[in-house]
């Protein structure tokens, strides 16, 4: 196995390549014709017609005991919406699943790719695997708490899962070098912070004040997951600590203007602790 996967090599796929066909393809005479060959507008036509008969992804499904039912009643007629609350707890569910699977698939890989690691270990992957799947028992026990099923996939818990397709082919592809998983993890890791953002705001508005604590302590682990990732993803594709400490110090700056920009608009601040006040 190759540990610099990164490598100069016989790449052909483009058009230097072929400087000689390149030339006369681009002096060819239908080369108008060519580089307009119409437009799409049928092709939209087509899909517009299927947009305006699509369903939806599914449904939230209506909870299968006696409790759940009565708990989702009466939150219904107080005018809240305990089905986007279920939805989305379910869509942190299907995501901390497959966090914890792409950690698996990370771990094996480290198991094999002994050189050119840096500072990554075993250990601190295996601790961020391990928040994972504790976040996600932690959701399965919110889902259950409100009388619903943690097995069911929900339209957004559908909706994560084909999201995270790629990444899951990128971490279990034998050929995908530590960098390359890196950048795919980096991604998972950014969007979940995101996500759970959302659903502490989103908990906070149902008045789920045990679900708020708890879910704010996992996102002050998932932005040190963050932190820990973009760190050795950095080291991996071989950017300097000059380099690094530069992009950090922009990234502060562009993380300030957006919350005095977010301020200025009177946009609120989710309900948990800044970044960099993790313990
Ligand atoms: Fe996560
Ligand atoms: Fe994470």
């Amino acid at each position: 196995m190759a540990e610099e996967k990164e490598h100069v090599g016989m790449n052909k796929t483009g058009v230097q390549m072929s400087p000689l066909e390149t030339k006369a393809m681009q002096s060819d005479d239908n080369i108008i014709t060519r580089v307009h060959p119409g437009d799409e507008t049928q092709a939209a036509v087509l899909r517009q017609a299927y947009i305006a008969e699509g369903d939806g992804l599914g449904s939230i499904p209506v909870p299968g005991t006696m409790k759940g039912m009565v708990s989702m009643g009466l939150n219904l007629l107080k005018g809240d919406k305990p089905q986007i609350l279920l939805d989305k707890l379910a869509e942190r569910l299907a995501m901390e699943r497959s966090a914890t699977r792409l950690y698996d698939a990370l771990l094996t890989k480290l198991a094999v790719m002994t050189e050119g690691r840096a500072s990554i270990n075993l250990e601190q992957v295996a601790a961020i695997r391990g928040d994972e799947a504790r976040h996600a028992v932690m959701l399965a026990e919110a889902i259950a708490s409100m009388g619903g099923d943690p097995t069911a996939m929900t339209p957004s818990a559908d909706l994560v899962g084909v999201e995270g397709m790629g990444l899951v082919q990128v971490l279990n592809d034998p050929r995908t070098s530590l960098a390359q998983s890196l950048h795919a993890l980096l991604t998972a890791e950014l969007s979940d912070g995101v996500g759970w953002e959302t659903l502490i705001a989103l908990a906070d508005e149902h008045e789920q004040a045990d679900m708020v604590t708890q879910f704010s302590l996992a996102l002050q682990q998932e932005r040190k997951h963050q932190v820990m990732i973009q760190t050795w993803y950095e080291e991996a594709v071989g950017l300097s600590d000059a380099a690094r400490a530069r992009a950090d110090h922009g990234s502060t700056a562009a993380a300030r203007g957006v919350v005095a920009g977010m301020t200025e608009m009177g946009v609120g601040a989710a309900p948990v602790a800044p970044p960099g006040s993790t313990s």
